[in-house]
């Protein structure tokens, strides 16, 4: 087709996607191209504003390696990534759903724990956390045998395949569901941490006064063939950055029941007061049982990174 007009351009394109044979790539790519159009329409989008765009696709890509995704962390910033985890999941977001962001820091192979261990593999300071958590079906029956991978940041905010200074898969470990579809374990309470912000998300973070704090949660991912494998986390409601999620990940199901004990710990003679606990009942539902893969597979050697926090605007 030749371009008579603006008009034209779109009808063009649209026109080429029907030579697509496989129907789903036609439809998502016409209705994204529509948007796109219209969206350039809508802001009377300059040259010198498109080139900008472009330059910043290109530096995601160079921002991202084996060890960082800023990719991951653009879409989580946009809210794009929780947005397509609740149209997916809870009833295309109508109901309660345990289902949260993966985020960039999952590692396949995590190591094997029993039931009550701990996933505290080299010194890490922070208060001591005890954490139960139950795995339903939809009609409340025990899942036995799921693999429940848990992960979470240092009390300093980094994941151990940020930092060097962290044993390898320090505050990680694999769990196995019990009869009564349980797993347990010891860690230290999770503090909240700054997203990195030396590239295109930090950029798009200072341009519009936002601050750059995930607020502290803990991950879960659990597998067993037959159910959609559920990937969630349980953020600690009193994080002061609990309303204001960066990566817009806090949904008011998933704020954790994490409570603070002032009196001894029974169960473990070496812990200092306080300390804490956390119990939580997920529910999976049937589907199919599919591991993600890993958003970043390398481990960051050298220094502790140093990550600015950014002050949000007034
Ligand atoms: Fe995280």
């Amino acid at each position: 087709m030749i371009i008579g007009s603006e008009k034209d351009v779109t009808t063009a394109v649209l026109g080429e996607l029907e030579r697509a044979k496989n129907p789903r790539l036609r439809q998502i790519m016409s209705a994204f191209i529509r948007h796109l159009h219209d969206f350039a329409r809508e802001v009377k989008l300059t040259e010198e504003e498109f080139q900008a765009a472009i330059g910043y696709i290109v530096a995601l890509g160079k921002h991202t390696s084996e060890t960082h995704n800023e990719a991951v962390l653009m879409s989580g910033s946009l809210g794009f990534s929780t947005l397509i985890c609740l149209l997916n999941n809870g009833n295309r977001g109508q109901t309660e759903t345990d289902a949260n962001l993966l985020g960039p820091f999952w590692r396949m192979d995590s190591p094997p724990t029993p039931n009550g261990g701990s996933i505290v593999r080299s010194p890490t300071p922070g208060p001591a956390l005890f954490v139960d958590a139950w795995f339903r079906d939809t009609q409340g029956k025990p899942i036995e045998g799921a693999e429940v991978d848990v992960w979470q940041s240092s009390p300093e905010g980094f994941y151990e395949n940020q930092d060097p200074v962290q044993a390898d898969m320090n505050l990680r470990g694999k769990f196995t569901t019990d009869k009564d579809g349980h797993i347990s374990f010891r860690s230290v309470k999770p503090a909240g941490y700054p997203i990195p912000v030396d590239g295109p998300v930090g950029e798009l973070l200072r341009a519009q006064g936002r601050h750059n704090m995930r607020p502290a949660h803990l991950h879960f991912l659990v597998y067993k063939p037959g159910f959609k494998t559920l990937i969630s986390q349980l953020y600690v409601p009193d994080d002061e950055h609990i309303e204001t999620d960066v990566q817009f990940g806090v949904t008011r199901h998933l704020i954790g029941d994490y409570i603070r004990h002032e009196e001894a710990c029974t169960q473990a003679p070496d812990v200092k007061s306080p300390w804490h606990s956390l119990q939580h009942a997920f529910v999976m539902e049937r589907g199919t049982a599919r591991l993600p893969k890993p958003p970043i597979t390398g481990k960051s050697q050298g220094e502790r990174p140093a990550i600015p926090h950014l002050e949000p605007a007034e």
